[in-house]
C-alpha cells in the first residue's frame, strides 16, 4: 500500500479529526484517480462514509459485523437490511463484505 492517510481524534498521529473530515479535506486529490473506499468500523461511521462515498461517486466495500449464533445462516440472526432486493442479508453467509450501496447501514 503506498499514500496511506492517518487520522485521529486527537491529532496525536496524522490529521486531526474523523477519517470522513480527512477524506473531505483530501476529496480533490483522491478524485483524480479511480478510487475504491475499503472500511470496517462503527455503523456510525459506516453510515456517514456511504453518504460521503454516494455524493462523491466513490465505490465502497463495508466489513460488517453483527452478533452470530450459527455462522452459517441457519439462525437468521445477523441479518442487515439489503437496499437491492426485499429482506435482509445474513452477516455470516453473505457477507461480511458487502457493497456499501447494497445494505442499510
Ligand atoms: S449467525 Fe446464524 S444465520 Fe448468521
Amino acid at each position: 500500500m503506498k499514500n496511506i492517510l492517518v487520522s485521529t481524534d486527537d491529532g496525536s498521529l496524522g490529521f486531526k479529526g474523523n477519517v470522513i473530515q480527512l477524506l473531505d479535506e483530501k476529496i480533490n486529490l483522491l478524485l483524480t484517480d479511480k478510487i475504491k473506499v475499503f472500511s470496517c468500523g462503527p455503523n456510525a461511521m459506516l453510515h456517514a462514509l456511504k453518504e460521503f462515498c454516494i455524493k462523491h461517486n466513490i465505490d465502497c466495500e463495508v466489513s460488517t459485523e453483527s452478533a452470530m449464533a450459527c455462522g452459517f445462516g441457519i439462525c437468521q440472526g445477523c441479518p442487515i437490511e439489503a437496499t437491492d432486493k426485499d429482506g435482509y442479508y445474513l452477516v455470516c453467509k453473505d457477507g461480511p463484505v458487502f457493497d456499501i450501496g447494497k445494505i442499510v447501514i
